[in-house]
């Protein structure tokens, strides 16, 4: 499309007040854009929920909703965290995500299982502003600002202190060297079990009004300068609430993950992988993506911000001014470990958490585990599936597994039998998987043919 064609584009799509049309209406323009209007329209009516209250619940979830999009709700048993079992619930679309979680789950459960530690679990947040008078001067009058910040707040944080939480520390950071006159109120705040972004942005945007107020009437800042807030926001970069697992056990151990290679040799190819992700941003992302594989699926099954936790894990992994991995292996006096830290800002209170019947349900069947908790369970079913991942690379590799649930896949779509799925397990058990072979093994089947 040129640039003209891109101005002409027709009136028609341009739909006015959209929001404001009822449901079926709103189906029936969206409907419109597909190649099948009338198909689209009855698959988004087959996935809506034949209970009206459910379906109430998740059409309130969103704006503009039609219908659902499920995602598989699978759980992984065995997984042995701080010397406690769980049955931990994940939802992915990936294939082989719960399956590698679970098996490398199984063999840790043996081997002392997964140890976390959390630490202080604080949340930051920051009022981004513009001053175009000294530091000095607002370094001057900053203790009594902070003081109108935190009088100013008391009627937000009462609750949260209530229940042990609230603010910790209030600062002033001068961002100068990047930006000319940028400055930073910066708020630390712990929000006990809750995720706790509405109560740290209400924070912060009173602290904005306080400090514009402030710098109006103060009459060393009116003639000291003009101060502009630009934004008033909570950090996804929670590196004050910070997680770290680790799992070890003697080399000789590892026989049952070595895919038949000595352990010795199996452990020494393993750290030197994960060595190289330590080196090379290309395998890095690969390697954090897998650790993500866990993570996401059980910070979603628990209704938590899985772009959050994304955002975080993948800040701090390049903390250091170049993104590296995320875990760390080693082999010291016979014994391999395996270990990670990252900031991961979760909750098990309020939000989505309290709201969505499936995250409720994977919380009780988590025991209703408070935040630092789920942090360890999390992080756990992360490093689990960041094992499995790299154990499978430097042996079989990942294809074996993936071409399993792959053929599954096809199979599915095919609407194949149990009986024809056996015959195709069977057949493909060692052939390459792809959906042209197994629509024509299928096929050849049904017609009565020998495949292959
Ligand atoms: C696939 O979803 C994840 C892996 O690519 C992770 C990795 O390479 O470590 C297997």
């Amino acid at each position: 499309m040129n640039l003209k064609n891109f101005c002409d584009m027709p009136d028609k799509d341009i739909i006015k007040g959209f929001s404001r049309l009822g449901r079926r209406e709103k189906l029936e323009r969206a409907s419109s854009f597909a190649s099948d209007p009338g198909k689209a329209a009855e698959i988004a009516e087959k996935y809506r929920h034949h209970d009206t209250g459910v379906q109430k619940l998740h059409d309130g979830f969103s704006e503009n909703t039609l219908t659902n999009f499920f995602m598989p709700y699978g759980v992984a048993p065995n997984f042995l965290v701080n010397g406690k079992v769980y049955m931990v619930p994940m939802v992915t679309e990936e294939s082989s995500v719960v399956a590698a979680a679970a098996r490398s789950a199984g063999f840790w459960s043996d081997r002392g299982g997964f140890i976390y530690e959390t630490n202080d679990m604080l949340k930051n947040g920051h009022v981004h502003f513009l001053w175009t008078g000294s530091g000095e001067l607002l370094q001057e009058v900053f203790p009594e600002l902070r003081e109108k910040l935190l009088a100013g707040i008391a009627p937000i944080t009462a609750n949260m202190e209530k229940r042990g939480g609230g603010i910790r520390a209030v600062s002033l950071e001068d961002m100068g060297h990047e930006i000319e006159g940028y400055y930073r109120i910066k708020g630390e705040f712990d929000t006990r079990d809750s995720m706790g972004a509405n109560f740290i942005n209400s924070c912060l945007e009173e602290f904005a009004a306080i400090l514009e107020d402030f710098a109006g009437s103060d009459e060393r800042m009116v003639s000291g300068g003009e101060l502009k807030v630009i934004m008033s926001i909570l950090s996804n970069y929670t590196d004050g609430c910070i997680v770290s697992v680790r799992a070890e056990c003697d080399v000789e151990e590892m026989a049952p993950f070595s895919g038949g290679m000595p352990p010795g040799e199996f452990a020494r190819k393993f750290v030197m992988a994960v060595r190289m992700a330590a080196v090379d941003v290309f395998r890095a992302t690969t390697h954090n993506k897998g650790i993500f594989n866990g993570i996401d699926a059980v910070v979603i099954a628990t209704g938590n911000d899985f772009r959050a936790v994304e955002a975080a894990g993948h800040a701090w992994a390049a903390r250091s001014g170049r993104y590296s991995s995320l875990s760390g292996a080693h082999i010291e006096d016979g014994r391999f470990s395996l270990e990670m830290t990252l900031p991961l800002s979760v909750g098990t209170v309020g939000g989505m958490t309290g709201l969505h019947p499936m995250a409720r349900l994977s919380l009780d069947m988590l025991g209703n585990p408070g935040a630092g908790e789920l942090m360890g369970i999390i992080a756990s079913a992360g490093l689990a599936s960041n094992f499995a991942a790299v154990g499978a690379l430097v042996t079989k590799g990942i294809q074996a597994g993936h071409m399993k649930m792959h053929l599954s896949n096809i199979l599915g779509h095919f609407g194949a039998t149990d009986d024809e799925r056996a015959a195709a397990e069977k057949y493909f058990s060692g052939r390459k998987v792809g959906f042209a072979a197994v629509e024509n093994f299928l096929t050849k089947l049904r017609g009565g043919g020998k495949p292959g």
